[in-house]
């Protein structure tokens, strides 16, 4: 099985898209975040607040591998040909910490999801809360974080194989048009 690794800044719809081509192809989808959360019983921002970030960041990597090897191969029924494929959603980090990139491009798929900064800026506003590096900064810091972070992580992106532009995932319509092009482009 062949991991597809989607990767790019928090709140460019990783969740989102990943949750959306699962559903129309069949391929498992697994977010890195959730399955830190499951593993360790606590929330992300629990682990920052109570652990540190250098926890989160050993616990993400140690999590990327064992994810990675260790995906079980059901397949749907409906969709006889999607074992062949697992969707894992990164968190925003991950590229950008220990070997995880090297790694990812070893494993399987690499996709840069991208989105310009107004979107990612309107997206972030509204889904702060669970976010521990920006939960307690206002709408204007919000910015300048995208701003500066993502000029500081775009060099770990870029060395994703493939890029792919996630700007459209604002209604149900949009979602389902950009989770088809994934599905073409990256699982035909
Ligand atoms: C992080 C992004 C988060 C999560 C953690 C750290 C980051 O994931 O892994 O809060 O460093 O950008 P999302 O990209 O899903 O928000």
């Amino acid at each position: 099985m062949t991991p597809i690794y989607l990767m790019g800044f928090a709140g460019v719809g990783k969740t989102t898209l990943g949750e959306a081509v699962s559903l129309r192809s069949g391929v498992k989808f697994v977010d890195l975040d959730q399955y830190i959360e499951e593993s360790l019983g606590m929330t992300v921002r629990e682990i920052f607040a109570q652990k540190g970030e250098d926890f989160f960041r050993k616990t993400e990597t140690a999590k990327l591998m064992e994810l990675s090897e260790s995906i079980p191969g059901d397949t749907d029924a409906e969709h006889p040909n999607s074992s062949e494929y697992v969707l894992i959603a990164c968190g925003g980090g991950t590229p950008c910490f220990s070997e995880n990139m090297d790694y990812m491009l070893r494993r399987g798929k690499t996709v840069w999801l991208q989105a310009d900064e107004q979107t990612l800026h309107n997206r972030l506003k509204l889904g702060r809360a669970q976010r521990p590096l920006i939960a307690s900064k206002s709408d204007d810091e919000i910015l300048e974080y995208i701003r500066h972070t993502l000029e500081s992580r775009s060099p770990f992106y870029s060395r994703a194989q493939y890029r792919f532009d996630a700007t459209r995932l604002e209604s149900i319509e949009q979602v389902e048009e950009t989770s088809q092009k994934f599905i073409r482009e990256f699982m035909g």
